[in-house]
C-alpha cells in the first residue's frame, strides 16, 4: 500500500516490507515498465514527483492493468507535479484516449 514517507515513523514500518522507486528497477537495473512508459510520453521533467508517482502507479497498475483515466487520477492524488500538468503523466498510464475525459 502506498504510503507518503514524511508521515510515516521509521517504528512503525519495522517488520513490514517496503519497496521505494529503487526497488522497482528489474534486478539488472532495467527500468520498471511504469518508468519507461513515463519516460516514453515525455511525462517526467525536473523528475521531483517522478518517485512517488511511478510508486503510486505501479500499485494500481498491479490490481489493475487497464485502469481509467479517473482511476488513475484517484490512485496519484497527493503527488504533485509542478511541471507536467498531468497530461503526459495520464497518457503515459492511461492511453492517449485519457486527454479528453
Ligand atoms: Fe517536475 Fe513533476 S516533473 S514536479
Amino acid at each position: 500500500e502506498p504510503v507518503c514517507s514524511c508521515l510515516v515513523m521509521a517504528a512503525d514500518a519495522e517488520g513490514a516490507d517496503l519497496v521505494t522507486v529503487e526497488g522497482l528497477a528489474g534486478p539488472d537495473g532495467s527500468l520498471h515498465p511504469v518508468q519507461q512508459a513515463l519516460l516514453d510520453a515525455g511525462a517526467v521533467q525536473c523528475g521531483f514527483c517522478t518517485p512517488g508517482i511511478v510508486v503510486s502507479a505501479a500499485h494500481l497498475l498491479a490490481a489493475n492493468s487497464h485502469p481509467s483515466p479517473d482511476e488513475v487520477r484517484e490512485a496519484l492524488a497527493g503527488n504533485l507535479c509542478r511541471c507536467t500538468g498531468y497530461g503526459a503523466i495520464l497518457r503515459a498510464l492511461a492511453g492517449p484516449e485519457s486527454e479528453h475525459p
